[in-house]
């Protein structure tokens, strides 16, 4: 049986672990700071296997010890977004608690493939580069199959099509300077200009880019979750299944998209080594730009967690 370690039993956390046991696909250990939450989620876990006809185990534990031999560890720690607080607010206190826990998985899972969930997404995948040993294909973040999945449903919602037929893609940093990418998203293999007018596209891409702060607006004291965990665990999927699917992840560029020494959303081959290859897509001019943007908006965020 393979093994997932999830860091951080709150609301991402706990929903992926749910969603894992649900799909039977690995054992699964969450790890929290708060003693008996993860030990409480996990037993009520357990409890709902033979309901829902899954027999992973699911251990709840305070000690990162228990994460030894995972093949890959989702770190999902730290503290959501409120109204008001955008991502980048997160970054002082995240910065810390996630250099934490990597320190932890280094020294307790040196093996294993790295997720990064927390936020502000880029700036903490890159911190767990810089912070750690791990080869550049064995830690990416998760964020751009989260933003293409709410381009993809709004795009579904606005022309009345299944969710299933609609492709959609989002490159860029995983936050307000995110690159939804209308020209290479389709319906079906239609392209979304022969579905869609101008006016219409750009009012779900300006959704699409508020998706998480509309959420935030509505819940007042925390941030999405059934989105993003089933993003998580797709992406899983993808890795222990060795499928070779592309996903948008937010991955160490070297080069690639004409930039360096950055961590940034692009499309990536998933398989049983991580990252196994970056796409390069020839965007537009335009779309360049943007891309190139985010960028600097990264580098920002970068710049303030160097000094
Ligand atoms: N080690 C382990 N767990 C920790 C640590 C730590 N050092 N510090 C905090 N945590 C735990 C908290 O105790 C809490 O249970 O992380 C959990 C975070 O859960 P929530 O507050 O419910 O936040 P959640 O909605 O899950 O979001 C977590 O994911 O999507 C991002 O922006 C979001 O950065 C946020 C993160």
């Amino acid at each position: 049986m393979k093994k997932v370690a999830v860091i951080g039993a709150g609301h991402v956390g706990a929903t992926t672990v749910q969603r894992l046991a649900e799909l039977n696909i690995a054992d699964v250990v969450m790890v929290d700071i708060v003693e008996g939450l993860p030990q409480g989620k996990a037993l009520d876990l357990l409890h709902a296997a033979p309901l829902m006809g899954y027999d992973i185990n699911v251990l709840g534990t305070n000690n990162y010890a228990d994460i030894i031999d995972s093949d890959i560890v989702v770190v999902t720690a730290g503290i959501a977004r409120k109204p008001g607080i955008d991502r980048d607010d997160l970054l002082a206190t995240n910065i810390k608690i996630t250099l934490q826990v990597f320190a932890e998985i280094e020294r307790y899972a040196p093996d294993a493939i790295i997720m990064t969930v927390t936020n502000p997404l880029d700036i903490i995948t890159y911190s767990a580069l810089r912070s750690t040993q791990f080869d550049r294909n064995k830690v990416f973040g998760m964020g751009g199959l989260l933003d293409s999945s709410r381009f993809a449903s709004f795009i579904a919602r606005e022309i009345n099509c299944s969710v299933k037929d609609v492709r959609a893609m989002v490159l860029g940093g995983h936050g307000d300077s995110m690159v939804p990418l209308p020209d290479h998203s389709s319906v079906a293999g239609i392209p979304l200009s022969k579905l869609m007018d101008e006016e219409s596209i750009e009012r779900v891409v300006n959704r699409t880019i508020n998706a998480g702060a509309e959420i935030v607006g509505y819940m007042k004291n925390g941030s999405a979750f059934y989105a993003p965990s089933a993003a998580i665990v797709a992406m899983i999927e993808a890795i222990l299944n060795d499928t070779k699917r592309i996903i948008t992840a937010s991955v160490f560029l070297n080069g690639e998209y004409g930039l360096h020494d950055i961590c940034l959303g692009v499309p990536v081959v998933f398989g049983k080594d991580g990252v196994e290859k970056i796409i390069e897509l020839e965007l537009s001019s335009q779309e360049m730009e943007a891309l190139q943007r985010s960028a600097n908006k990264v580098r920002e965020g970068i710049a303030k967690i160097s000094t």
